[in-house]
């Protein structure tokens, strides 16, 4: 159990924070691994980090809006590792909170074009791979607790996290005879570039944070376990779930 050795991953947003979480559990696990990101800096980082665990690692530019760049993008991830088995539908932006009646559209469409069309460009196009290669597969997708509650000024955000979920539980209904598997991680308030000024807010910590019953900021670490866990056979029976990854913040 929890061995992926032989499994080829791919992790989108895979060069920084959460996705970097999971791709390094992934990688520690024994799987190959594939990052994607915009940035090239980051992802030579990324790439340089996990490359220690002995798999292979590479990495390319896509940014998931893009749709002919997610097409290209998944062909040459095949070419590269003969296949895919895993999928990490993680990449995503945060946004600067504006009242909702002031909110702009264009800070709605740079939301939803990454968080949503993204999402929705990389599951259309991983699917097609998976259904047609016939051996199953994992989707991971990451959606948030803002999907969940009421996020007041941030609402394109949640917006676009919920719309998340519901590809991904229509995917798990859909793919489920295929044994694709398709399941989502909502992270709570996790320490990441993403979160960078909260962290730095004292209101933020004493307001927010001392509210988490387990006392403090999440970190990329803590989705390493629950990404091999979602890879791995260890979860055949498990699609279409939801899972908390807060702190216990949502329950307090
Ligand atoms: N941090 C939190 O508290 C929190 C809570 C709930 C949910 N989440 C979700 O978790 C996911 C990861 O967030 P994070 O906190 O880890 O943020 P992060 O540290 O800023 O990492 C975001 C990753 O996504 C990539 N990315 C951003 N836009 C992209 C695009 N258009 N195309 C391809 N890659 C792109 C980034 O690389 P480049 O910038 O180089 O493209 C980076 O690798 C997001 O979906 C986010 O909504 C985060």
């Amino acid at each position: 159990m929890f061995d992926l050795t032989g499994k080829r991953a791919l992790v989108t947003g895979g060069s920084a924070g959460i996705g970097l979480g999971m791709a390094r559990g992934l990688a520690r696990a024994g799987a190959d691994v594939v990052l994607w990101g915009r940035s090239e800096d980051k992802l030579a980082d990324a790439a340089a980090d996990i490359g220690r665990f002995g798999g292979q690692v590479a990495t390319r530019s896509v940014d998931v809006s893009d749709e002919q760049a997610v097409t290209d993008g998944v062909a040459a991830v095949v070419d590269l590792l003969g296949g895919l088995d895993v999928v990490v539908v993680n990449a995503g932006i945060g946004s600067s909170l504006q009242k909702f009646h002031e909110s702009t559209t264009a800070r709605y469409r740079a939301v939803l074009s990454t968080n949503l069309d993204g999402a929705y460009f990389t599951m259309r196009e991983t699917s097609r791979v998976l259904v047609e290669q016939g051996t199953g597969g994992s989707m991971i997708v990451t959606s948030s607790l803002g999907a969940l509650q009421g996020a007041g000024r941030n609402q394109p955000y949640a917006a676009s996290k919920a719309a998340v979920l519901a590809l991904a539980n229509g995917c798990a209904v859909e793919f489920a005879r295929h044994r694709i598997r398709v399941n989502s991680v909502l992270p709570g308030w996790i320490a990441t570039d993403m979160t960078g000024e909260l962290q730095d807010s004292d209101a933020f910590n004493s307001h927010v944070i001392s509210r988490v019953p387990m006392g403090r900021w999440g970190t990329p670490e803590d989705f390493e376990g629950i990404a091999v866990y979602l890879a791995d056979d260890a979860s055949s029976f498990q699609t279409g779930s939801s899972t908390l990854v807060d702190g216990g913040y949502s329950l307090f």
